[in-house]
């Protein structure tokens, strides 16, 4: 628990970290920022002015602070009632629809984005889908764009996720689309997968949208909970404007829809559905 003097103190790295680089984290909620903040200082051994000449004078550095404040954790499948969700009812909407345009913003290592590709592949949607995943962090989206992930530590929850969400399909299924290599530790997505989702580097907060598509469907999961609600309503407006008319939102398991537009979507399980105009039938 930190003083209210050196909560100060973050607010005022913040400021000049918006100042003088590229990047706005001080509409960030304040736990989660401030205690990365601390962790730069103890990680780089600075002390404040340290830390604020470094990242006035050094752009790399300012990288390595970006990195260092998102939270990158994600998973394959992750929150497997959203996934089955989809498979149920609302890719079964769409499967008419000449073409699907998606978003994945917030995508981290892209986990989020290929569990999505298998479903619509396993659905027969995948070639009619347009796919955009942004994420403000370049490491993730490197990782995001090779598809290749530590096999050891994850396989296991990976597949007893896929296994949640979809129980009476093989499990044979998610290992058609994996190449592993134990002896490397590696599991990588199969190249029939790699290229279909387009990976750019996007900041939600500060950057205008890098696509002039509008969306059936827009997944920001676990992203808005690092916002306060000033921001995370102005980012839940840009979404809404960046839908197509009966489109829908993702949002994440402990993520929901305040203030004015709450009465723009009507909540459907997990998903969030624009409500001007009509719902996907189901
Ligand atoms: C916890 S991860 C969520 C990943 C994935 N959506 C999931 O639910 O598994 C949050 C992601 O949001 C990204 N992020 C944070 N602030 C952002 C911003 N301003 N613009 C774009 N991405 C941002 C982080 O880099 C991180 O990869």
């Amino acid at each position: 628990m930190q003083n209210r003097e050196e909560r100060q103190t973050y607010k005022d790295y913040l400021q000049v970290l918006k100042e003088c680089s590229p990047y706005d984290f001080c509409e960030y909620s304040d736990n989660s920022i401030d205690r990365r903040i601390q962790k730069i200082m103890q990680d780089y051994r600075l002390n404040l002015d340290e830390l604020i000449y470094k990242t006035r004078t050094d752009e790399e550095f300012v990288e390595l602070v970006v990195e260092a404040i998102t939270v990158n954790t994600t998973e394959l499948f992750r929150d497997p009632p959203v996934w089955k969700h989809l498979y149920e009812k609302v890719y079964w909407a769409l499967k008419s629809r000449p073409k699907i345009n998606i978003w994945h913003a917030g995508c981290s290592s892209g986990q989020e984005v290929y569990s999505n590709l298998i479903l619509l592949d396993i659905m027969g949607l995948a070639d009619k889908c347009e796919i955009y995943a942004t994420d403000i962090s370049k490491k993730s989206l490197e990782v995001a764009n090779s598809g290749s992930y530590k096999y050891n530590f994850n396989f296991q929850k990976y597949l007893n996720n896929f296994q949640d969400a979809f129980p009476n399909l093989p499990k044979e299924k998610f290992l058609g689309y994996f190449d592993i290599d134990e002896s490397k530790d590696r599991m990588s997505v199969k190249p029939s997968l790699l290229g279909k989702a387009k990976f750019i580097k996007h900041d939600l907060v500060k950057q205008p949208l890098p696509f002039y598509n509008k969306f059936d469907l827009i997944f920001c999961r676990n992203v808005l909970i690092y916002f306060n609600s000033g921001l995370q309503s102005r980012i839940i407006q840009k979404f809404h404007d960046t839908l197509f008319p009966g489109g829908a939102m993702v949002l994440g398991t402990h993520e929901s829809i305040n203030g004015f537009f709450k009465t723009k979507f009507a909540k459907n399980g997990p998903v969030y559905e624009r409500t001007n105009t009509f719902h996907f039938k189901y």
